[in-house]
């Protein structure tokens, strides 16, 4: 387990399964993710076996369930396109318990995985992209350090219209810059 502030970190367990797949069918909570078909629960059940019934290691993806300090599982987080040889990869986040949306949830949970990225998978640079319109979730990278780097114009279509979309990223010394090195030694890039 991985502990933050407010949240702690843990691997995905099959009594998540029905939390997962309420929040994957909420259309509040996937408006900006990339789903728009409704998800069923044996589709859910076979990609949470596939990812639960092994152990966490680097590879394709690496996945997290987000727990209040209460025990209460309220979202999830992840790596996907890692590449061990650029010492990067792409973050998604989804806090699917919308009570717990603009409570600084979502940014100890990025600050904490962030940390470890850094710290135990010796990542360089971790990116994003995110919907234009999804001010909330921007708001929340940018008090973890992440930085605009592109504008993807019109790139996202949803709901009947195309958006922009954001490539935000991060880099190592700029992390241990704005939050600190673990070990306390200046920060190295
Ligand atoms: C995006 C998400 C992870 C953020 O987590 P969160 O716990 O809600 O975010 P936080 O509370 O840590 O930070 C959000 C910040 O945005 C602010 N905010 C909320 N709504 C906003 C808006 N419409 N415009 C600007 N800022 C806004 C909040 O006030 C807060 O800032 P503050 O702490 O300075 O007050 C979460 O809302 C979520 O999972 N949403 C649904 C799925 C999603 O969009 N995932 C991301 C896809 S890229």
């Amino acid at each position: 387990m991985i502990e933050g502030k407010m949240v702690n970190l843990r691997a995905a367990e099959m009594t998540d399964l029905e939390r997962d797949f309420r929040w994957m069918n909420d259309r509040e909570v996937t408006e900006h993710l990339s789903m728009r078909y409704p998800l069923s629960l044996a589709a859910e059940e076979v990609w949470m076996r596939e990812g639960a019934s092994k152990p966490m290691a680097y590879g394709a993806e690496l996945f997290f369930a987000i727990d209040t300090k209460d025990g209460e599982h309220i979202g999830n987080i992840s790596f996907h396109e890692m590449s061990a040889e650029k010492r990067k990869a792409r973050l998604g986040i989804v806090i699917g318990d919308k009570a717990y949306w603009s409570k600084g949830y979502g940014t100890d949970t990025m600050l904490t995985f962030l940390r470890f990225a850094f710290d135990e998978m010796n990542f360089h640079r971790i990116d994003l992209t995110v919907d234009a319109a999804n001010l909330r979730a921007i708001a929340c990278y940018r008090k973890c350090g992440f930085v605009e780097e592109a504008r993807m114009r019109q790139a996202g279509f949803t709901r009947g219209s195309f958006g922009d979309q954001f490539v935000m990223g991060i880099l190592r010394h700029e992390f241990y810059a704005q939050h600190g090195t673990t070990s306390g030694e200046e920060a190295a890039s």
